[in-house]
């Protein structure tokens, strides 16, 4: 179950029709589920109640770059999570949901000075450093800004794991954390001084992981770690473990979210820290898709060709990491032949394609079609890509459904753009 399911022979996101939402909001737009939302969370929740006594429980800090939806926040927010940012801009969103700033944690390695003041000002429970210069940095900051900066490092335990080259994070070749030789100086450079408050270690080694084996490594590099911090005296008082737990795009095995906590419970809970998870995909992926309509039918010379009202631009993973989406018509209700289709979008740009080789029931021009599994670095990383409106999004709660974020008005883009008027000049500069 996903939230998504065929009633009478039409697809609907809860008891809500997509044929209605479309004929409503138009297409393409991102619908959600906020049902399975709860679902997952409560998954994930009911994992670690299993494992671990009350008084552990972690602080669950959705990673807001998977999407990062003011009424998604604050949804997450009423369940009592929390917010993993990489941004000033997701710091303001995470704030406007109502997310408690003591339950934000700030991730990233290219922090500007605007955005580590900003989040010091709003005092958010830690900030996870990812280099020297960038402690550095934060100690002159906090220094001046009369503020204790809250500290976490971020561990590099170069662990594969075994996931996209593009989402791996945790190899020492990859741009992020620090690595584990150079930790322990660090942290007692950042025990000494009086602006920063050295709470304990990050990290986290990638995204879609579907085996639980990088994840035992990684912890147990962290947790290492903590004990020779611990040897020379130094607080270790928070772990965060980071996301990366998978979802079932196709024929990936299913999230064992029971062996993620037992290992929490194995290998970090003996810590005594508090333990903070920022899971994005596990939680929203499912529960998004992207509806859009057909605008053509085209007979190829070697292929048939879907072309959706969809592109890249609004659903950008199949051109960015070759992911796969399933896609399916939203009306069933009549039988049809079958035939094989090249599922592409109307950008110009040959990657702009959903899937290729696709069997589906035979499509017509008009027709609605759903991209499952979108509700994880869809809209987040929708473009204005030949200048395009990325989607609207809506919500749907049982039979309610809301408009959470309207499309952009082309004029109000157009109006950002101005010809300097020196631009006027040129041919006369040119001739001169
Ligand atoms: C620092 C950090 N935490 C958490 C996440 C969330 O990852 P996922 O969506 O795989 O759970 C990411 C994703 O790239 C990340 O960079």
């Amino acid at each position: 179950m996903t939230g998504f399911s065929e009633i009478n022979g039409l697809l609907h996101a809860e008891d809500v029709s997509l044929a209605d939402i479309a004929a409503r909001y138009q297409t393409p737009c991102y619908v959600y589920s906020a049902g399975h939302i709860r679902t997952r969370i409560a998954a994930l929740q009911s994992a670690f109640k299993k494992a671990l006594p009350a008084a552990s429980q972690p602080l669950i800090a959705f990673a807001c770059k998977a999407n990062s939806n003011i009424a998604l926040l604050h949804l997450m927010g009423q369940l009592g999570l929390g917010t993993d940012i990489v941004s000033g801009g997701e710091l303001a969103r995470s704030l406007q949901a109502g997310i408690p700033p003591n339950r934000i944690v700030f991730s990233g390695v290219g922090k500007t000075d605007e955005e580590i003041l900003s989040a010091l000002k709003q005092g958010i429970l830690q900030i996870n450093v990812e280099s020297k210069p960038e402690l550095e940095r934060l100690a002159q900051l906090a220094q001046k800004a009369g503020k204790k900066a809250p500290v976490a490092l971020r561990l590099n335990p170069d662990v594969d794991a075994k996931t996209h080259a593009k989402i791996t994070t945790g190899k020492d070749e990859n741009k992020f954390g620090i690595p584990p030789d150079e930790i322990l100086s660090l942290y007692r450079w950042g025990a000494d001084q009086p602006a920063l408050h050295m709470r304990g270690l990050s990290m986290h080694i990638g995204s879609q992981l579907t085996e639980l084996e990088p994840f035992r490594r990684a912890f147990e590099k962290m947790a290492a770690l903590v004990n020779e911090l611990r040897a020379e005296n130094l607080s270790v008082t928070a772990l965060d473990l980071g996301g990366g737990i998978g979802v079932v795009y196709r024929d990936e095995s299913n999230a064992d979210l029971d062996g993620y906590a037992a290992l929490v419970r194995d290998i970090i809970h003996p810590l005594k820290t508090e333990i903070i998870l920022e899971p994005g995909r596990l939680l929203v992926a499912e529960a998004g898709v992207l509806l859009t309509r057909v605008l053509y039918v085209k007979e190829g010379k070697k292929r048939r060709y879907l072309i959706l009202d969809a592109g890249m631009n609004d659903l950008m993973r199949p051109a960015l990491y070759e992911s796969y989406h399933a896609v399916r018509p939203v009306d069933m209700r009549a039988a049809r032949n079958r035939t094989t289709y090249d599922i592409v979008g109307p950008v110009c740009e040959t990657g702009d394609t959903f899937g290729k080789d696709r069997e589906l029931p035979e499509m017509k021009a008009g027709e609605l079609a759903a991209i499952m599994l979108s509700g994880a670095y869809g809209f987040s990383m929708a473009s204005h890509y030949n200048a395009r409106i990325p989607p609207a999004e809506i919500l749907v709660d049982g039979a309610r459904h809301a408009l959470i974020r309207q499309r952009d008005n082309l004029n109000d883009i157009l109006k950002k753009e101005f010809i300097p008027d020196w631009l006027e000049e040129w041919p006369d500069a040119r001739s001169a």
